[in-house]
């Protein structure tokens, strides 16, 4: 039997940055995320008599740390099934990968989505959250559409993600692509170097408490000047967190602090645009869907050489037709 899924990224406005379980992908803070329409991952599980799982991504096996992670979340698919086959899981990303661009998101999302429908497993969306999780932390929101909270939780069951409802006015994100070269450091690794060396993680974990819980109001209430300026404070201090570890991690480069000091001049000329930034150099900018051509026209005239694509939010996880 197979099952194929689609998935997409998705962009945290309120960041995840360190786990307080490693093993199960609990995270020590909440997060808060937009799944956009561009850069689908899919994803094809069958169920094999094969002795081992067998994974390919973009054509070429995988092994290894990446291998290990598929692994994780098809044992916690056996597992929740009662079933005990391995599976061949076949998967194409269209995001360059491990950029920052979200593409571990929208794979384990996928992944989550095809390996419990190919064993038969009847999963909600909060379940097959939970389990995408298993795979990479951010995955967990991108079984939602739009607008998802993943509340941390304390043990697996209580950490997942949920849909949140926005009303504001329909949202943008342009992803400027200054890089698309694989990252030297992995958001994994960079993470667990934050939460052991950083003295500024634990202000980090305080503060995004507070910040979660006031943009999840602001979302609520469809105030995208709220949830933009708190989108770019969650994107510094995460950043800000990684500076302080040892030795120090630094995504940013100077063509993401230029766009960074665009998007605040752009704010300063009237257009509503905020911008935010993952475990790499490419920034993305939250605005209004009807602004989104005078961002790229701004971000463009000061950084030229870097590739601008313009997403909206996008569909939840779901079985495709193979
Ligand atoms: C900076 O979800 O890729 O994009 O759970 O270790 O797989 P693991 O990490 P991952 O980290 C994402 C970090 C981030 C912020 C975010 O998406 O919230």
């Amino acid at each position: 039997m197979t099952s194929t899924a689609t998935a997409h990224p998705n962009i945290a406005l309120a960041k995840y940055w360190g786990k307080r379980d490693d093993a199960l992908i609990i995270p020590a803070t909440g997060s808060l995320s937009l799944t956009l329409d561009v850069f689908p991952t899919t994803t094809s599980v069958t169920v094999s008599d094969d002795a081992a799982d067998a994974v390919e991504l973009d054509g070429a096996a995988l092994a290894g740390e990446e291998s290990n992670r598929v692994r994780s979340v098809l044992d916690r698919v056996r597992e929740l099934s009662g079933r005990t086959e391995k599976a061949r899981v076949v998967s194409v990303n269209t995001v360059p990968t491990a950029a920052g661009l979200a593409s571990s998101a929208a794979a384990f999302a996928a992944l989550a989505t095809a390996a419990a429908d190919a064993f038969g497993l009847s999963a909600d969306d909060r379940m097959l959250s939970r389990i995408a999780r298993r795979g990479s932390g951010s995955a967990s929101r991108s079984i939602f559409r739009g607008v998802a909270r993943w509340n941390a939780g304390t043990d697996d069951e209580s950490s997942y993600a949920e849909p949140l409802a926005w009303h504001g006015p329909a949202l943008a994100m342009v992803v400027a692509i200054v890089s698309s070269k694989r990252k030297a450091v992995s958001s994994r690794t960079a993470m667990r170097r934050t939460v052991e060396t950083s003295p500024y993680f634990a202000a980090w974990v305080a503060s995004s408490a507070t910040l979660l819980e006031q943009m999840s109001d602001a979302v609520a209430a469809g105030d995208l000047e709220t949830v933009g300026e708190l989108t770019e404070q969650s994107a510094l201090r995460m950043h800000a967190s990684m500076f302080g570890a040892v030795p120090p991690v630094r995504y940013l480069s100077a063509a993401s602090l230029a766009l960074f000091d665009t998007v605040l001049n752009l704010r300063s000329d009237g257009i509503e645009a905020y911008a935010t930034a993952d475990a790499g150099p490419n920034v993305k900018v939250l605005c209004r869907s009807d602004q989104a051509a005078e961002v790229v026209a701004g971000l463009s005239a000061v950084i030229p050489d870097a590739d601008y694509v313009v997403a909206h939010a996008g569909p939840g996880a779901h079985i495709v037709d193979g």
